[in-house]
């Protein structure tokens, strides 16, 4: 029997992913191991036969344990994005980790372009595929594009002031839904595999801010003006509304991105893995409205 272990299954992607083994993957609960820091959070997955297991990136002595047995790693980058490497050094201690323990597969969730993107964390994900194809698995990277639901932290203040700043007048972004993420992850992770995948996960088309403000004003029956600046004038705008510097880092590099096409790229590795063609943010925006309107 295969067993496949996903960290972070308490998270939303993770909790996705876990699902979608289960219920579109129709594999069986037996075959899965669901890891957390806490995995108290995981009872409903262990009252339907999943094993839980703790796994913690920051405590590197413990994981070889947490990975015995296990065929198929899937790593969930973690959210620690407010100490810049920090993200690194937890992926490579799993990596290491899997290694030890005999993992035959290791995959992980990174971004588009990891080696040239010019998002400020880029290089975190590119040095943790580093880490990984070191240990001599096999591996599987899937290439996440950005997620219509980061939306919902920027169309909320966007409707409340009527105003969308933003640095990205040119390039679009070709968001996925991240239930589409975990979609297509588990499909990869419970499907036949052979040798090294990368997989880029993305929407059917680039969609540009101006577009993205349009659909959330439709849906929500609120004005929103597209207020495009420099990135200058943005970093300033940012840090006078008291945002921590990494986060201002992050929010303006992704604008560069966007103007370079970092995040535009269209792929048809969704549709490959799941056999469907991905949510179309035309109907995610509508779909969503309650959470978009804040
Ligand atoms: N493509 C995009 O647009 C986009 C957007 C947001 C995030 N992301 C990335 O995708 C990842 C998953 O997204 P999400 O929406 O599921 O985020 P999320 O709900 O915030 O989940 C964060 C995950 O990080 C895990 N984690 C944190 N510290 C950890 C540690 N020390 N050891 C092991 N795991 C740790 C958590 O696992 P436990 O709490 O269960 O231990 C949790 O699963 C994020 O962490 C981030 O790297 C991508």
């Amino acid at each position: 029997m295969t067993r496949i272990l996903v960290t972070g299954a308490s998270g939303h992607l993770g909790r996705l992913v876990v699902k979608h083994l289960l219920e579109t993957g129709n594999v069986p609960p037996a075959s899965i191991v669901a890891g957390s820091r806490d995995p108290s959070k995981l009872a409903d997955l262990a009252a339907l036969g999943v094993e839980t297991r703790a796994v913690d990136f920051d405590k590197e002595d413990a994981l070889p344990e947490a990975f015995a047995g296990i065929d198929r790693l899937l790593i969930i980058s973690t959210d620690s994005l407010d100490t810049p490497g920090k993200r690194v050094a937890q992926h490579s201690a799993a990596a290491r980790a899997a290694g030890k323990a005999g993992v035959k597969r290791i995959g992980y969730t990174s971004i588009p372009k990891p080696d040239t993107s010019a998002i400020s964390f880029a290089w975190e994900h590119r040095d943790s595929e580093a880490a990984i194809t070191k240990t001599g698995a096999a591996h599987t990277f899937f290439r996440n594009g950005w997620y219509m639901e980061n939306l919902f932290m920027s169309v909320p203040q966007a409707i409340q002031t009527g105003t969308w700043h933003t640095s990205a007048d040119t390039g679009g972004i070709s968001y996925i839904a991240r239930e589409d993420v975990a979609r297509a992850i588990a499909a990869s992770l419970a499907g036949e595999q052979s040798g090294n995948a990368v997989y880029t996960l993305t929407g059917s088309r680039p969609v540009f801010n101006a577009e993205a403000a349009a659909l959330a004003s439709e849906a929500t029956g609120k004005p929103i003006a597209v207020d495009t600046m420099s990135d200058e004038n943005y970093t300033a705008a940012l840090q006078s509304a008291g945002l921590p510097g990494f986060l201002v880092d992050l929010l303006v590099s992704t604008n560069k991105a966007t103007r370079n096409g970092d995040l535009g790229e269209v792929t048809d590795d969704f549709k490959r893995l799941t056999g469907r063609d991905p949510v179309r943010i035309e109907d995610f925006i509508p779909a969503n409205a309650g959470a978009l309107a804040g």
